[in-house]
């Protein structure tokens, strides 16, 4: 809806035409409902910078809370202050290399909105990128002088730990805190890496200190992960996944997609979903074995329909009557996908009869299927 709210007109003088100080620092702010938290993190990160010429560019997914509005009426008063909304998109890393991608200045930081991110760190970031020692400044919670604080759920700081020895072993990104989203780096090796990042997860930095392949020079910097005052978070426990399959495609080289190993690491939940359903339905209803079949297939489909809507697809997540229709699209699509998968494991068995490469031949020709037209037709872009 448009509002009719006539705007005053800017009296002349109250327009200034000077040409200021070009950025030399500009930090990225990804958000999700931070109307509370953004005039906060703005006028705490004048005082921690006071002294450098910086800006801030809050990259806001169209926050129904009116992140957005709020962003702009300060920026009304500060021309330090920019706003990017984004319609019909979501997803941290993306919001983070498209603030990254707008900017213009030697060094850009990505930070949290949410004040759980120490700002007072920022002017030592950039002293050591300045040195020209470092390529990238990494805020990191567990190195000596560092404390995860008490920001952190216990479950959340177990899952954070695996996942940071998993990275260390598969990336060997020699981190002591990979999961860390709060860095500085240099615009232009930014730029450089842009290309290979994947836009999909929130795992941004790790993606771009494992896509620097060991050409960037670290330094970390210890810092105390602070509580959420206002708002809550937005990453649930179902971002691991995001998380597993980063750490796959890079371990792949990039050759397959992350949204692929998601949709794959979904379909494999499947599997065990039907065969518990299955079980179920035999034994509780003494079903005969191809109906009981039927429905297992049909519970299978609709939880991985679920999960995809959830994970794979949460940057494009469809509700209400959205839903239903996705939910039956993508019925239709997988009874093609098993036609596919048995069509070609015939083709091939009846070539080559080895029972398991026709199986599996098949198998990945009904995932592919499955996946190439539920991407373009369930959760077809915008
Ligand atoms: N634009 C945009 N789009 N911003 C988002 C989105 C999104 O889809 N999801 C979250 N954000 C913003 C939030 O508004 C906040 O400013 C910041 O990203 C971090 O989100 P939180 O929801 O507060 O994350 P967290 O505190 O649970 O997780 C923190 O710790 C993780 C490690 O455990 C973050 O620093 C993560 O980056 C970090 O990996
Ligand atoms: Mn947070």
């Amino acid at each position: 809806m448009v509002s009719n709210t006539s705007i005053e007109p800017l009296e002349n003088d109250q327009l200034i035409f000077q040409k200021t100080a070009p950025a030399e620092l500009t930090v990225v702010l990804p958000t999700y409902n931070e109307s509370e938290n953004v005039p906060l993190v703005v006028e705490l990160l004048d005082k921690a910078l006071a002294g450098v010429v910086w800006e801030v560019i809050v990259v806001d997914d169209n926050s129904p809370d009116g992140t957005s509005q709020v962003t702009a009426d300060i920026a009304q008063n500060d021309p330090r202050v920019r706003i990017i909304q984004r319609i019909g998109r979501r997803g941290l890393s993306g919001a983070c290399i498209e603030g990254m991608l707008a900017s213009s200045a030697r060094y850009v930081a990505v930070m949290d909105a949410d004040l759980q991110h120490d700002e007072s760190l920022l002017p030592k970031m950039l002293d050591a990128l300045r040195s020209q020692h470092y390529d990238i400044c990494v805020a990191s919670r567990h190195v000596e002088g560092g404390d995860v604080g008490t920001g952190l759920s216990s479950v959340r700081a177990w899952g954070s730990n695996l996942a940071n020895n998993l990275a260390r072993k598969f990336l060997k990104v020699e981190l002591s805190d990979p999961m860390s989203g709060f860095f500085m780096l240099r615009r232009d090796k930014f730029v450089e890496l842009a290309p290979n990042l994947s836009s999909q997860g929130f795992k941004i930095m790790l993606d771009i200190v494992a896509s620097g392949k060991g050409a960037l020079r670290i330094k970390e910097l210890p810092f105390v992960f602070r509580e959420r005052q206002h708002g809550e978070s937005k990453l649930d426990t179902l971002v691991t996944m995001d998380y597993l399959g980063l750490l796959v495609s890079k371990v792949f080289n990039d050759v397959i997609s992350v949204r692929f190993l998601m949709y794959s690491m979904v379909g494999g939940t499947g599997v065990v979903v039907h065969l518990i359903a299955l079980k179920f339905l035999l034994i509780l209803f003494a079903l005969p074995f191809g109906v009981a079949q039927l429905f297992a297939t049909f519970v299978a489909m609709t939880s991985n329909f679920f999960l995809n809507n959830r994970l794979t697809y949460r940057d494009r997540r469809l509700k209400g009557a959205a839903w239903i229709r996705g939910l039956f699209t993508f019925y239709v699509i997988c009874s093609f996908g098993i036609l596919a998968n048995v069509g070609v494991a015939e083709l091939i068995y009846t070539n080559k009869p080895v029972w398991w490469f026709a199986g599996a031949a098949g198998a990945i020709m009904g995932a592919v299927w499955n996946y190439v037209v539920s991407n373009a037709l369930t959760w077809r872009k915008g």
